[in-house]
């Protein structure tokens, strides 16, 4: 028996990435000089996938399993090298990757910034430097002309956690920060300047890309499916407003929202309460919890007051069983259809993340659809690959479970 969800049909089926995630060599970066001053506190990216180079059979490996979506970035830092030099090589590289993708009939879903930034944007103070949102806007400025024919652009990718990486930036070049926020670990709170700052820097960027191009403009949100016990209500408000409502407003104007989601959490009258241990959890130290997809849309839905159309750009599983991954996103998936059959207006999945890669400063959690040889850089697409290419081929249904 199958189950035939009332998807849109020009619903997108995809996987996601990120540049320094995948690309290597990303040498100009903020990220690239943490990682060399982390103490061995983080892995190096290195060569990374060496999907700069890579980037056509990534896509095609993509197309031919039955996607029709792939989710990347451009990234600031080769664009930019230095403050007001742009490097039109570079720019043709990703236009390249937008024809590439174009041609393998992939809509390209582009992400403005994930992460990362130029190393003298850190340098100046970030994002909370006064020149951050004219720096910003004048990158998207000079992005712009390569847009063409790419109708879903996410300016900032995951604010929050970026929120969250700021301020623990400096904590890391000491060699005393991680982004692992695994079993046992206090989840720290994203700061709400840097978060207001990123807010200033988003609208600028959604301005300049409406001056200049026809694509529709948006930001993803880390959704963290975050749930009061009873009682404790307040607190959870107070919470969900600085992790994810603050970024919530921000979208206001928006064309989409991305909704990203792995897991869920309980709040106490502590916060929010630490993962436990369990063999359950995955390689990231999150619980399993494949119903957070369908918390996190109903969640985001309300929070945008019900008028934001939704994109899933990421939901997925850190594992190296495979079959795990199957299961978790079959069941993602049917909380998917619930939200979609309860009216939330969902445009598409793409699933975080097509290749195994750098997951910012570990290279144990695999996320990937397809896994990748660090040595050779040979891709052998996992069987999870060619079930999603399946669903979406099949319009969403779902093999029944059980
Ligand atoms: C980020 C990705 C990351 C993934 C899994 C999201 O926070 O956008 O870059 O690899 O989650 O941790």
């Amino acid at each position: 028996m199958s189950r035939t969800p009332d998807l849109r049909p020009d619903f997108l089926w995809g996987a996601s990435t990120s540049p320094h995630q995948i690309e290597g060599n990303n040498t100009n970066s903020d990220w690239w000089r943490a990682e060399h001053q982390s103490q061995g506190h983080l892995e190096l990216s290195g060569d990374a996938c060496d999907s700069y180079h890579r980037y056509p059979e990534d896509m095609r490996l993509l197309a031919e399993a039955g996607l029709n979506a792939y989710r990347f970035g451009i990234e600031w830092a080769r664009i930019e090298p230095e403050p007001g030099e742009f490097s039109r090589a570079e720019l043709a590289h990703y236009r390249r990757m937008i024809e590439t993708a174009l041609g393998l009939g992939l809509e390209p879903v582009v992400t403005l910034h994930h992460f990362t930034s130029p190393r003298w944007f850190a340098e100046e103070g970030g994002w909370t430097s006064p020149t951050a949102v004219d720096r910003f806007s004048r990158y998207v400025e000079q992005v712009c002309p390569i847009l063409d024919g790419v109708t879903w652009v996410c300016t900032i990718n995951e604010p929050n956690i970026l929120s969250l990486m700021s301020g623990m930036s400096a904590a890391l070049s000491d060699g005393g920060g991680d982004f692992n926020l695994g079993a046992g670990r206090q989840m720290p709170i994203p700061s709400t300047e840097v978060g207001e700052a990123l807010v200033r820097a988003h609208r600028a960027a959604v301005n300049v890309l409406r001056e200049h191009t026809s694509a529709k403009a948006g930001w993803t949100v880390a959704q963290q499916s975050l749930i009061a016990t009873p009682g404790n209500e307040k607190l959870h408000a107070e919470l969900r407003y600085a992790w994810e409502d603050l970024y919530h407003q921000g979208a206001r104007g928006d064309d989409f929202l991305g909704v990203q989601s792995y897991t869920s959490q309980l709040v106490d009258e502590n916060g929010v309460v630490p993962v436990t241990e369990s063999p359950d959890n995955t390689l990231t130290g999150w619980a399993y919890r494949p119903d957070a997809l369908g918390i996190a849309l109903r969640q985001a839905w309300e929070a945008t007051e019900g008028e934001m159309p939704l994109l899933v750009t990421e939901n997925g599983i850190a594992t190296p069983d495979d079959t795990r991954r199957i299961a978790y996103t079959t069941e993602a998936l049917s909380h998917l259809h619930d939200a979609v059959a309860e009216g939330i207006d969902v445009r598409g999945y793409l699933h975080w993340s097509a290749l195994d890669n750098f997951e910012w400063g570990h290279w144990a959690p695999t996320f990937g659809l397809i896994a990748v040889d660090r040595e050779t850089f040979e891709r052998t697409p996992k069987p999870s690959l060619a079930w999603l290419g399946a669903v979406a081929r099949k319009g969403g249904a779902l093999e029944a479970r059980g």
